[in-house]
């Protein structure tokens, strides 16, 4: 399968995954003088604040020998303020760059871009749509922790409705076996239809819950994300669904020894960090996973 474009999960199949993710394995032992991207230039064209998405991907780049142009806050500081559309921007981009790495406030924007762009666009996140790379390392680090991506049973907890990374995560395990996702959230930000549609098709079993406490004992994987402010109409509406979950060490203590907790990051008060050096902890190690599958994933679409 060629992978020209990465905009959503739903392009992915198994195999390419298992591959992407052998691929990563070898980038973490890359010797330093191998330089598969000299010559290639990378564009972070980010109309949406980040640090893990953009500066992993440029650090990707870089050990990859290649080079990197970014612009940090294109909403303002490029040329989209004098009301440039997307497709437009991407075809000039296209023009000084070998691959895009696009991150903006709208969902859809990515997958507009890579219909204009002659060169390869990653969606870097799409307003609350999808973050299908942010995916691809959370699954790799589950199969780094855990040693196996089937057979688990997954509470996906907090912001379901606006969180992407969670959607995205969600639609991954579309490809996995005998899996079970636990969706726990407050009543304002459920898991959306067209999320549970795909697992439907996919035959991937799914619980709604409301009890956190009730559902750590039975979980392998915890993924905890942040109540997304941003994305609410008001600040009311934001009071109302934060605070709902929080793991602290009396969460930990209902986890089983060999479970492990996962967040996308950055957090605000939704994971105690009296509980970061728990070793089910692997939030950390879960960001810094994001190099080795970047640079998988630039490799594969930038390399020759
Ligand atoms: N997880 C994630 O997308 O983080 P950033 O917003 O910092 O890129």
């Amino acid at each position: 399968m060629t992978i020209r474009h990465i905009v959503e999960v739903g392009q992915f199949d198994r195999n390419w995954v298992e591959s992407l993710f052998d691929h990563a394995d070898r980038m973490r032992h890359l010797n330093a003088e191998r330089a598969p991207l000299h010559g290639r230039i990378l564009a972070t064209l980010f109309y949406e604040p980040s640090t893990r998405t953009r500066l992993s991907f440029e650090s990707a780049m870089l050990r990859l020998g290649g080079q990197v142009i970014s612009t940090e806050n294109a909403r303002e500081f490029s040329s989209a303020i004098k009301g440039e559309t997307v497709e437009d921007t991407v075809r000039i981009v296209a023009g000084y760059a070998d691959g895009i790495v696009i991150r903006h406030y709208e969902q859809g924007a990515a997958g507009r871009a890579a219909l204009a762009s002659p060169v390869p666009i990653v969606n870097g996140g799409d307003g609350p749509g999808e973050h299908p790379t942010q995916a691809l390392l959370d699954l790799y680090t589950i199969r780094h922790e855990l040693g196996r991506i089937d057979g688990l049973r997954v509470a996906l907890v907090g912001d379901l409705r606006f969180g992407r990374a969670a959607r995205s995560l969600a639609r991954l395990f579309c490809l996995t076996q005998n899996t079970e996702l636990l969706f726990v959230s407050p009543p304002a930000v459920p898991m959306g239809g067209d999320v549970l549609a795909a697992l439907d098709v996919s035959g991937v079993r799914y619980r709604i819950e409301t009890d956190l406490a009730r559902v750590l004992p039975e979980v392998d994987v915890v993924y905890q994300t942040r109540i997304q402010r941003e994305r609410f109409a008001t600040p009311e509406e934001y009071e109302a669904s934060r605070g709902h979950y929080v793991l602290n060490e009396n969460a930990f203590a209902q986890l089983a020894r060999s479970a492990v907790v996962l967040h996308p990051l950055p957090r605000v008060d939704e994971i105690a960090p009296e509980v970061d050096a728990d070793p089910r902890a692997a939030y950390f190690r879960q960001a810094h996973n994001g190099v080795f599958v970047r640079m998988a994933l630039l490799d594969l679409l930038l390399g020759q």
